[in-house]
């Protein structure tokens, strides 16, 4: 195909505006693949993403489409749309040269749709905004485009309206997408320049490298160099997804696919990379490369001490195709020992939860998640804290730093006062605020992740009766006036309880934990004493009294979160216990710190 005749795009859209659903119509309606063919989702391959109905990784597919007697090849790039995945976001946005904005003709704007529509407009791509849903009857066309025209610049004329569902206005989407997307500016003869977007292991194969070219060309038996690590290798396979992998002869400037090299492991491939030609080699590797750092830390233990060297394994296969997720051993007094485990974000920390559950057989125990703190000591180093275990001292900290967010949520205007009041409460600093219409607003704060990460997202969804949405990015670290605290369970000192926290709501937090423990740990034939304390002060006391002969059971009641559901389907009835001296502890009171914000 000639580079004219070429289009790459993706589709960015708020979770459930109908992404896959539209890729899924490019598909038939191209003939690139049947009716029969398409099982739930084609795009979302794997089984996690179909069952939680969203997509986390990207698959990207080419499509070849007839206009105006000219043959074009379409390469659709597919994104996540979560928050936690942004950094995927953005490498597939540097893919493409246009995006279609897709949004649900009745929900309107959503938080996502906002951060996703300016990341693609930083990157220069061509937006195509669409109204996807019109076939519902309370579909709200002109409202839904006045909020776009406020959000995000839209020019109300340049609206194109589909249903996904039903396959209506398809093909005028896909002239439009050839007619105002650019054909990618590339250069076939000058040296190899290709950017890596993603990438995945196959067990035959090898780790199977998605591309884009910028210039240059790649073929089979090529000596290649990866610019950032140095790293040289010997294509073995050049081939484009349609939608499933189907081998060429060669990829040129402006195409996309992937190419194997015998690559055994996907750390040695960072997404963002340039790949250029060992002999003839570009001059400079492309801009902006970012390494996808975990934010999220928790501790992950064995039930049973003698599985540790399985969950290692676990953890090692789900390395094998997710080189941002991280886990180093570490051992806990309490909990034996375990893995210190490192996420993008909340979501990403479930998914991984939920992939251990289900390939092994594993009976586990989580700790309550942190965030990543830096401490600048008083000898002028700094360090980087994964966990409450590894703060140092008091007396040797001169700083304690945390990350910042910037915070954006969309939600209906009659909320406003109720999540000002959630944001003050932890420790948001108000942006601004701006009208989409008289009933809905975006609202922007600055606020510490650790806040974020709790359970803000529950909070806003019960706020705002499901309407709000939110996307946050990370601004840095800044100095806050943080602190260890640790929980005492029957005088010993429970490390996995330890939490980081600010010293104005420790006491606060410290005496919520401690009436957590007590409803979850059962009664004993002694008194249980539950203590919280800072640097060896006692903050907070609780104690759970001996059981008597006339108490047979103790009852569960309170309020029960979608997580503990999870589990107690996950337990079949048994209750993951862990001894801490002589107390009984359920794998619940090792999260009660997540409830206690
Ligand atoms: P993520 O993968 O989480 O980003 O979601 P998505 O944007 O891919 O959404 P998906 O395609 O899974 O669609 C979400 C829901 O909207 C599904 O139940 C679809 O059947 C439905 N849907 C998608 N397009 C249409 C449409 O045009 N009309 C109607 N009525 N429903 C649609």
């Amino acid at each position: 195909t000639p580079t004219s005749n070429i289009r790459n795009f993706c589709i960015i859209a708020h979770i459930d505006h109908g992404k896959s659903t539209l890729a899924d119509q490019f598909l038939l309606k191209t003939g690139t693949i049947s009716e029969r063919d398409i099982k739930a989702q084609t795009l979302d391959s794997m089984d996690l993403e179909r069952e939680r109905g969203i997509t986390i990784r990207m698959h990207p597919v080419t499509i070849y489409y007839e206009l105006g007697g000219r043959k074009y090849e379409l390469n659709l790039i597919d994104t996540p749309g979560h928050v936690d995945f942004n950094y995927e976001v953005s490498r597939s946005l540097a893919a493409c040269e246009g995006a279609v904005l897709l949004v649900d003709a009745f929900q309107g704007v959503q938080a996502q749709t906002v951060a996703n529509a300016f990341l693609a407009m930083e990157a220069g791509l061509k937006l195509i905004p669409t109204l996807n849903k019109i076939d519902l009857a309370h579909a709200r066309p002109d409202f839904v485009i006045g909020e776009m025209e406020q959000a995000v610049f839209t020019d109300p004329a340049e609206v194109m309206r589909v249903s996904a569902k039903s396959g209506i206005g398809i093909e005028d989407l896909l002239a439009a997408v050839i007619e105002r997307v650019p054909a990618p500016a590339g250069d076939s003869t000058a040296p190899l320049k290709a950017m890596i977007y993603n990438s995945h292991f196959d067990t035959y194969k090898g780790v199977v490298v998605y591309v884009r070219l910028i210039d240059g060309s790649m073929k089979p038996g090529q000596r290649i160099k990866m610019m950032r690590t140095a790293r040289e290798y010997v294509i073995t396979e050049m081939g484009q997804f349609r939608p499933g992998m189907e081998k060429c002869d060669e990829l040129a400037a402006g195409q996309v696919g992937y190419f194997t090299a015998n690559i055994k492991n996907i750390q040695d491939v960072n997404i963002g990379d340039t790949v250029t030609d060992a002999f003839n080699p570009a001059a400079e590797a492309l801009a902006g490369y970012k390494e996808p750092k975990p934010m999220v830390y928790s501790g992950l233990y064995p039930v049973n001490n003698h599985e540790f060297e399985d969950l290692r394994e676990a953890l090692g296969k789900l390395k094998l195709n997710d080189s941002s997720f991280t886990f180093t051993p570490e051992v806990s007094d309490g909990l034996g020992f375990g893995f210190r485990c490192g996420f993008l974000g909340m979501l990403h920390r479930e998914i991984i939860q939920q992939r251990l559950e289900r390939d092994s057989e594993l009976n586990l125990v989580q700790t309550a998640p942190n965030v990543t703190f830096e401490i600048l000591k008083n000898n002028g180093e700094t360090v980087t804290v994964h966990g409450p275990q590894d703060v140092p001292d008091a007396g040797v900290i001169k700083e304690f730093r945390e990350p910042i967010v910037k915070i954006s949520f969309l939600i209906p205007a009659g909320n406003i006062g109720d999540l000002m009041a959630m944001c003050t409460d932890r420790r948001g600093t108000f942006i601004r605020t701006e009208y989409l219409s008289q009933q809905r607003v975006i609202l922007v704060y600055e606020m510490p992740l650790a806040e974020v990460i709790y359970d803000l997202y529950d909070k806003l969804k019960s706020v705002t009766h499901g309407y709000g949405t939110m996307d946050y990015e990370v601004l840095g670290y800044r100095t806050a006036d943080l602190v260890r605290m640790d929980i005492m369970v029957h005088g010993n000192r429970v490390d996995a309880l330890s939490i980081i926290v600010h010293r104005s709501t420790a006491e606060r937090r410290g005496r919520k934990v401690l009436q957590k423990l007590r409803e979850e740990i059962d009664r004993h034939l002694f008194e249980v004493a539950l203590q919280a304390a800072i640097g060896g002060r006692i903050i907070a006391r609780e104690s759970i009294a001996a059981l008597r002969k006339n108490v047979t059971a103790k009852c569960y009641g309170g309020d029960i979160t979608r997580k503990r559901k999870l589990w107690a389907k996950q337990a079949e009835g048994k209750k993951r216990m862990k001894q801490i001296g002589q107390v009984e502890v359920p794998q619940e009171a090792f999260l009660a710190v997540l409830e206690s914000g």
